[in-house]
């Protein structure tokens, strides 16, 4: 069986509703803010990685957001804090994701995710996603205590399911997580949901398309 694995936050799960709540603490600075906290999320998920000081990312998220609500000067009580991160799990499916991965499945492919979200946090998005029952498995970097792009954790997916990593198709909008997954070795599709750059780091994926519609158009 051909495997199709993808990322989750960002390239199957839409990340904009977060917006609604940051903007509920933040009034008028809500893209800045939500764009600190994702990267300073990213960041610590990185340095955690390195400095082998493994969190589960809902501790990070939440130790992100604190920094930032610091950074910023703001306050929230313990209810708005926790509604805030809550957002994550409560993220829709892009509108083009559930067809994708129905047409995937009918064409004989095994899709699968593949996150840094830890399993309690990942199983809660995926669920209110509704993408679940259109997934042969969701597997978190949890076990290996290295988040993506750290090699240990593409790794899991062939540790699980045999084969090398050539076979496997990776699907990612972030450009890290791209250029992690090349130079691990799968064959990778850059979904470039925010038209945004390609990252400079001599990795480019075997094809940069905007949607999952067009990915499916490619594989098809
Ligand atoms: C993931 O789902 C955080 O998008 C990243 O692994």
């Amino acid at each position: 069986m051909r495997r199709i694995v993808f990322d989750a936050y960002g390239t199957l799960l839409d990340l904009t509703a977060i917006m609604a709540r940051v903007r509920a603490v933040t009034e008028d600075r809500g893209e800045e803010f939500l764009a600190l906290w994702r990267q300073k999320q990213l960041e610590y998920a990185f340095l955690r990685t390195i400095m082998g000081r493994y969190a589960p990312f809902r501790q990070i998220t939440q130790d992100a957001l604190d920094y930032v609500l610091e950074r910023f000067g703001l306050r929230v009580n313990p209810s708005e804090r926790e509604r805030l991160v809550n957002g994550w799990t409560a993220a829709e499916a892009f509108p083009d994701a559930g067809p994708a991965l129905k047409a995937l499945r009918s064409a004989g492919w095994s899709p699968l995710i593949l996150s840094n979200g830890d399993p309690m946090m990942l199983q809660a998005s995926v669920a209110h996603s509704g993408l679940l029952p259109l997934l042969d498995d969701v597997l978190s970097i949890e076990d290996v205590h290295r988040f993506k792009p750290d090699p240990r954790a593409y790794q899991i997916v062939l540790d699980r399911y045999g084969g090398t990593a050539d076979q496997v198709t990776f699907v990612s909008s972030n450009g890290w997580d791209v250029a992690g997954a090349v130079a691990f070795g799968f064959t990778v599709f850059w979904i470039n949901r925010t038209h945004t750059v390609l990252e400079h780091l001599n990795l480019p994926p075997t094809a940069q398309l905007t949607s999952l519609t067009e990915l499916t158009r490619q594989l098809l």
